[in-house]
């Protein structure tokens, strides 16, 4: 999605500005742009393409001001032009703004300002109507200009705006969009996100829905919708300064590939008591709530909807509780059966999906009880849920998601065996069993991280295929979801995920000689199905992956190749098949030339519906 960086301080903001939305290139973008008040008129600089096509334009150290506002746009409305490029101005530019998010009433408030107001509009945004929406209020007060404004407007927005007539100050507004503001001593700043704060400060104010925010030099005072100051305490953001840089890796994606060891550890160590019981801060949810819900539902949107495939059946396994798991733009146009009884898990490592969020908001009206998994702390998902399991992944900035999957799945295990144990539909004994098997899986994580170079080879050997299957039963058929959609999303191969205890209802028609068939066989009470599954397409020529565990050795009587992940139990095995499916994707699309952090046509945080 769109990003907003804006600077204001005693400093000069241009290059702040242009580094902030640097950091913040991996939400997506095809355009760029920077608003600065100079010689007492803001200037607005938009160029298509990467920022260092904006840098170009801006490079004469003269043009520089104490204040800026930036944007980088994913076009939604309007192709990506310099003309629908942000920042938008008033007509006299007067006034410039930065947006993320979508205004729907946009076509309405268009024309009732060009009949009434002889406004014209210079792009095909819907954005530009909020610049001149605030031109048209505009009096010399800037946040009144933009709290009226905001009535006009329908629809999800970030805003950030300034006035040539007040060249003191930010003024920004939020609603279904993030923002977050970074308090710094002699300047302030405002983003889509917290990477683009870290290089100046790590204190940071998240912006609840609603709320508008007024940005001075030496102020942050934040307002709610009726216009009363908001007392807010400022948050100290823990990700290191370069915990959004690559370090020695050639991509985001590889970097956290290799990061998960360490973040699978810290998400499931920061979980526990020193007597291995399960630490809940940030949940207050008591054994009285767990003994009333008689339904759960888990919600989410790619990824994270496959860490819930595999949640839904450890979660029923260890708490006997029905665990429904939907896509969250489907959920929302369902007659679902939510009442007060009802757990609605929300997974998403952004905390900003509108889908997700959307469907929450809908649950929690309708009484449900709503626990969320997230990654981004202060995310619109975390504050809007009454409790919330935060996975410690650190910043994932590629827009393919690895190491907030798998410390997903370690969220969905201890929340099975909270409640499970809680409930008492697990005994001590499992507990202790499934606890030492999550505590082993750092150190396995780390021994597949050391064939890298054999799945590297896999990659070069089969990158030319343009058919992948990916086929699994019970949890492999989850995992098999979320190596497809690495595969696809980063190299643009045209592959899909199938149970495989489906394929001969109709799919296996598509079996032949072209075909390449990563087959996943973790499960132990599957593992022979799963043998005859693959069989089944190795008898229509396809090629053979084949991924089991250390020494279920059948497997390579029917596969061209296997991959071995450690011994491990059956429920945890997702967290180690899912590794080498990554590392396969990411040398698929680096053979495939592919833009691996930045993929065509993604965003990282999809905050539009
Ligand atoms: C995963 O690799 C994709 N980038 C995408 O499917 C992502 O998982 C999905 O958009 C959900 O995002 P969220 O976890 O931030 O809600």
């Amino acid at each position: 999605m769109c990003g907003i960086v804006g600077y204001i301080g005693s400093d000069y903001a241009k290059e702040k500005v242009i580094d902030g939305l640097r950091r913040l290139e991996y939400r997506g973008y095809d355009s760029a742009g920077i608003a600065m008040p100079v010689s007492g008129a803001i200037q607005i600089t938009k160029a298509v393409g990467e920022l260092k096509n904006l840098e170009a334009k801006i490079s004469d150290p003269a043009f520089d001001a104490p204040v800026a506002i930036g944007h980088t746009r994913w076009a939604t409305h309007g192709k990506p032009t310099e003309l629908n490029a942000h920042p938008h101005g008033n007509m006299d530019n007067s006034i410039a703004i930065v947006h993320n998010g979508i205004i729907e009433n946009y076509q309405e408030l268009r024309e009732w300002l060009a009949e009434e107001y002889g406004i014209k509009f210079k792009s095909e945004t819907d954005s530009e109507v909020i610049a001149h929406l605030i031109g048209l209020y505009y009096d010399g007060d800037l946040l009144d200009a933009v709290n009226k404004a905001v009535e006009e407007m329908r629809g999800a927005y970030a805003v950030a705006a300034m006035a040539a007539a007040e060249p003191d100050k930010i003024v920004a507004v939020r609603k279904d969009a993030p923002l977050v503001v970074g308090a710094g001593n002699g300047f302030n700043m405002i983003a889509s996100d917290v990477p683009a704060l870290l290089k100046y400060t790590r204190d940071v104010y998240f912006i609840e829905n609603n709320e508008t925010v007024v940005l001075t030099k030496d102020s942050v005072v934040i307002y709610d919708e009726n216009g009363n100051e908001v007392q807010r305490d400022i948050q100290a953001v823990e990700w290191k300064a370069d915990a959004a840089d690559k370090a020695e890796y050639d991509h985001f994606m590889l970097k956290e590939i290799h990061e998960q060891p360490k973040v699978i550890q810290e998400t499931l160590l920061n979980r526990l008591n020193p007597d291995d019981s399960i630490k809940l801060d940030d949940i207050s949810m008591t054994k009285e709530d767990i003994d009333n819900f008689n339904k759960i539902y888990i919600i989410a949107c790619g990824t994270a909807y496959h860490a819930g495939l595999v949640g839904k059946m450890v979660i029923e396994k260890m708490t006997k509780i029905p665990v429904e798991i939907d896509v969250a733009s489907e959920f929302r146009y369902r007659d679902t059966f939510i009442d007060d009884k009802t757990l609605f898990i929300a997974i998403s490592q952004s905390g900003e999906t509108l889908d997700t969020l959307a469907a929450l908001r809908d649950a929690k009206d309708r009484g449900a009880r709503i626990l969320s998994v997230v990654n981004a702390v202060g995310s619109s998902i975390a504050r809007e849920s009454h409790d919330v399991f935060y996975t410690l992944a650190g910043p994932e900035v590629a827009v393919a998601s690895t190491k907030a999957y798998t410390t997903q799945l370690i969220c969905m295990y201890l929340i099975g065996l909270y409640m499970g144990s809680t409930k008492g539909t697990i005994d001590k004994e499992y507990y202790d069993f499934m606890l030492k098997e999550l505590k082993d899986l750092p150190g396995k994580v780390d021994r597949i991280l050391l064939s890298e170079e054999k799945y590297k080879k896999l990659a070069e050997r089969y990158h030319f295929n343009d058919h992948v299957f990916f086929i699994g039963r019970g949890l492999d058929s989850g995992v098999s979801y979320e190596g497809s959609l690495k595969l696809k999303e980063i190299s643009y191969i045209h592959s899909f995920a199938i149970a495989a205890g489906e394929l001969k209802h109709g799919t296996i028609a598509l079996m032949d000689k072209d075909s390449l068939v990563v087959a996943l066989a973790t499960q132990d009470r599957l593992y022979e199905k799963m043998v005859s599954n693959i069989v089944e397409v190795q008898a229509r020529g396809a090629h053979i992956i084949g991924l089991a565990k250390e020494g279920k050795t059948e497997i390579e009587k029917t596969s061209d190749e296997v991959i071995y992940i450690p011994q491990c139990a059956d429920e945890v095995a997702p967290v180690l098949a899912v590794i080498p499916l990554q590392i396969f994707a990411y040398y698929v699309a680096l053979e495939k030339g592919c833009n691996i952090d930045k993929p065509k046509n993604l965003a990282k945080s999809v905050t539009v519906e």
